[in-house]
């Protein structure tokens, strides 16, 4: 609540220096406020830090963003990761990030071997699993603005242009000091044996196949993709690196719902980690969220909420699993009535129970 006071307050205030025209104070605020609120608001601190250092970053740039011919619309957007989260990953696969990362701040001994730093990586993955965070994660390790493809405004009807946009794009990042970014990068890359546009496709993907050639050596383009299948084969083979991101295990969904700071019940983190198995990270803390606000808009306890936000899941487990879960929830200070609802187990049962516990 009393976080709640303090953003309407910053709000306020933010409105206020808008109004007066003070540009100055309102972008200290707003970079203040991204930082104070980057656990409890996290969407408004991620936003508001976007809007104010990207524009600090573009600033650095020596030229203005490429645009689109036809529609002059900006071919890539600047994300500036200064506050971006590091995601949560299995082991092995942090430390292969965190070896990129450091082959780039260091790069002496690779040099004395004769060697650069791997100059591109791919990053594979279901939907939600933290491949653009990963990718913003090691922007903000090695301290450069992330230059992100925007595909709405680079993929034209016309393939060849859709080639020009790319290759305008690579030429822009080469000067400025930066990390590229190609999300989804199966939109620009399809295999080439597609029977559809065969001749404009291969010309499209040669494009980026050169481009990747000429990447200087140095500089770090990064691509994503959840569909490595339709990837050009060609395309694949030209990345240093590939990481592969899975769905979070156990470990890894018990770490993410850690950072939720609602969450104060061991045993009920836990549990929520053990029924949330085969969703993705960005579907347990949408979910997480979803449960967080509802609790505050009805005044009510946020990790009460949070399990009312996975109850459906926690009415599939078998019955002596729930009544287990309804006695932790009665034991941490949650009414009869209420830990019913949520684990739709009787009531009647539930006092049994409690009866039995008592008398034994
Ligand atoms: N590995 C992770 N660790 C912690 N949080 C994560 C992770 N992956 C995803 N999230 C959460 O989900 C949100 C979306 O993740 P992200 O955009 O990086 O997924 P993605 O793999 O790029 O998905 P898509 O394929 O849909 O683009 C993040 O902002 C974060 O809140
Ligand atoms: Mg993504």
């Amino acid at each position: 609540m009393e976080q709640f006071d303090s953003v309407i307050k910053d709000v306020i205030h933010l409105v206020r220096f808008g109004a007066e025209g003070r540009s100055r104070d309102v972008k200290a605020l707003a970079r203040k406020m991204a930082q104070q609120y980057r656990k409890t608001v996290p969407e408004l601190s991620a936003a508001l830090a976007s809007i104010v250092v990207s524009e600090g970053s573009l600033r650095s740039a020596k030229r203005p963003l490429p645009v689109d011919a036809d529609s002059r619309l900006a071919l890539a957007r600047i994300v500036d990761a200064a506050l971006a989260e590091k995601p949560v990953l299995p082991a092995t696969l942090e430390q292969q990030l965190r070896q990129l990362v450091a082959e780039h701040l260091d790069s002496s001994a690779l040099k004395l071997a004769g060697l650069s730093p791997s100059k591109s990586a791919l990053l594979i993955g279901p939907p939600g699993v933290g491949k653009t965070m990963a990718a913003q994660w090691i922007a903000r390790e090695l301290r450069r603005p992330l230059v992100v493809l925007d595909l709405s405004s680079s993929i034209s009807s016309f393939l060849g242009k859709t080639g020009q946009n790319v290759r305008q794009l690579f030429d822009f990042c080469k000067e400025f000091d930066c990390i590229l970014l190609l999300d989804e990068v199966d939109a620009i890359a399809k295999k080439r044996a597609d029977e559809t546009d065969l001749g404009e496709l291969k010309r499209l993907v040669n494009v980026l196949l050169q481009e990747l050639d000429e990447w200087p050596e140095g500089s770090l383009v990064l691509a994503a993709t959840n569909h490595p299948d339709i990837l050009d084969p060609a395309i694949w083979r030209r990345f240093d690196l590939t990481f592969n991101l899975p769905l979070p295990g156990l470990a890894e969904r018990t770490e993410v719902l850690r950072r939720m700071p609602c969450l104060t019940s061991e045993s009920m983190l836990l549990m929520l980690a053990d029924i949330s198995d085969g969703m993705n990270h960005a579907e347990i803390v949408s979910r997480v969220n979803a449960g967080r606000r509802s609790a505050v808009m009805n005044k009510s306890d946020e990790q009460e909420g949070v399990i009312e936000a996975f109850a459906e899941r926690l009415r599939l487990l078998p019955m002596a699993r729930r009544h287990d879960i309804s006695e932790k929830l009665i034991s941490s200070g949650v009414s009869q009535r209420r830990a019913s609802e949520l684990t739709g187990t009787s009531r009647n049962t539930l006092r049994k129970h409690a009866k039995k516990e008592v008398s034994a």
